[in-house]
């Protein structure tokens, strides 16, 4: 039997340099030392520790499947001692991800992002990692479609005979806890039907169809759907696996060259583009953002990783980049307005139930000429029998 490699990508916001500015980098250091451990011990085969913005990302791989105590245990350890270091040295918002003190065996649901494939390694493989600050899983939605349903984007889903029969996306419903697959091209406007309410309906894996290999997994913690409030903004991770009956790697990269707008940026309260950045631009300051999205390249070779190639640096993203500041000026002139500011229900900070309350002695009964007929929220996404 072929042995399988995981690969894991384990993220959180554990304290940062000038507010949510970027990740310092002795917290770096000090999870780096956990995880060169883990290696030492031969729980884990090989690592990376990196940021995108003020987000530490351990990128991992191992034999031990997914979902893995010890390599969960490893990267929660890693997480405790840069929080540590975060607190020697006043970071702001230390410790902000860890939501729970009871570490039981498994990350999820306690705060860090988590993204995490077994595979069995082709002669060659090419993976892509984002890591995105300020910003929702849902944020992957528009570029996962396009890689591997757009053929505008994709030129391998014409022409190449191996990406021909097309590729499975299972939708997560994140307000239920309920997933759906939908085969692409046949189901491409049901999919779109779902994904385009991306605070809701999550792309969390891609397999090729004919083989059920899987192409692409986004880590689906949403922080203030853990926590029920306002701790952080979810700052997804992602992993594509790319070439040789996969997209290829500029095409994995192609969509991100239009910078969608997303929901995040200053106090996850409002939408702005999605800027795609080397690692040296991954930080964020102009209203604590825009958000942004680092790619990592590397090839994974007997359980090891080679690289990375930091694949957004580079003056082919300069447009895309510059469009971005662009949309970020326009949007920033709405001020406190929508569809700058997100909608009443997604807003992570909000003062309306107080306003509320305040004015609700004052609110009067007007005559408007008509009776207003409201549809409920749950009518409008389907939800009423
Ligand atoms: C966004 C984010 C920041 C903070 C903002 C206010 O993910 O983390 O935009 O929401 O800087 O932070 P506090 O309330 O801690 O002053
Ligand atoms: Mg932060
Ligand atoms: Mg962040």
């Amino acid at each position: 039997m072929s042995v399988k490699t995981t690969i894991s990508v384990i993220k959180a916001d554990i304290g940062s340099l000038a507010g949510h500015h970027r990740v310092h980098p002795d917290t770096i250091l000090a999870a780096s030392r956990v995880l060169a451990e883990a290696k030492r011990n031969g729980i884990i085969k090989s690592f990376y520790v990196t940021n995108a913005g003020d987000d530490l990302q351990l990128i991992m791989t191992h034999h031990r499947g997914v979902d893995n105590q010890e390599v969960h245990s490893v990267a929660w350890n890693a997480f405790k001692e840069a929080t540590k270091v975060a607190k020697e040295l006043g970071l702001y918002a230390a410790g902000q991800d860890l939501l729970s003190d009871a570490f039981s065996g498994n990350v999820r649901g306690m705060g860090p992002g988590v993204a995490e494939m077994e595979i069995v390694e082709r002669p060659s493989e090419p993976i892509v990692i984002f890591m995105a600050d300020k910003t929702e899983p849902g944020a992957f939605n528009l570029p996962l479609f396009r890689i591997f349903a757009d053929p505008f984007n994709t030129a391998g889903l014409v022409i190449d005979p191996r990406l021909h029969n097309g590729f499975t996306f299972e939708v997560l419903d994140v307000y239920e806890g309920r997933a759906v697959e939908l085969n692409a091209p046949d189901e491409m406007y049901d999919i779109l039907a779902l994904i385009g309410t991306p605070g809701r309906y999550v792309i969390r894996r891609v397999y090729r169809r004919p083989d059920r290999e899987i192409g692409a997994v986004v880590s689906i913690e949403r922080l203030s759907l853990i926590a029920g409030r306002y701790v952080g903004k979810d700052d997804p991770v992602m992993i594509v696996r790319a070439q040789s009956g996969f997209p290829a790697v500029g095409e994995v990269l192609e969509p991100f060259s239009f910078p969608h707008l997303v929901a995040g940026w200053m106090r996850g309260s409002h939408h702005g583009p999605l800027m795609p950045v080397g690692l040296r631009d991954s930080k964020v300051s102009r209203f604590d953002g825009p958000p942004r999205v680092v790619a990592l390249g590397f090839q994974v070779k007997n359980g090891e990783l080679i690289g990375p190639a930091d694949l957004f640096d580079d003056p082919a993203f300069d447009e895309s980049r510059r469009v971005a500041q662009q949309i970020a000026d326009y949007l920033r002139r709405h001020g406190p307005f929508m569809p700058h500011r997100l909608g009443p229900e997604e807003m992570e900070y909000t003062t309306l139930p107080e306003v509320m309350k305040k004015l609700s002695s004052r609110f009067v009964q007007a005559e408007m000429g008509y009776k207003p007929v409201v549809k409920r929220s749950e009518e409008l996404s389907g939800e009423h029998d």
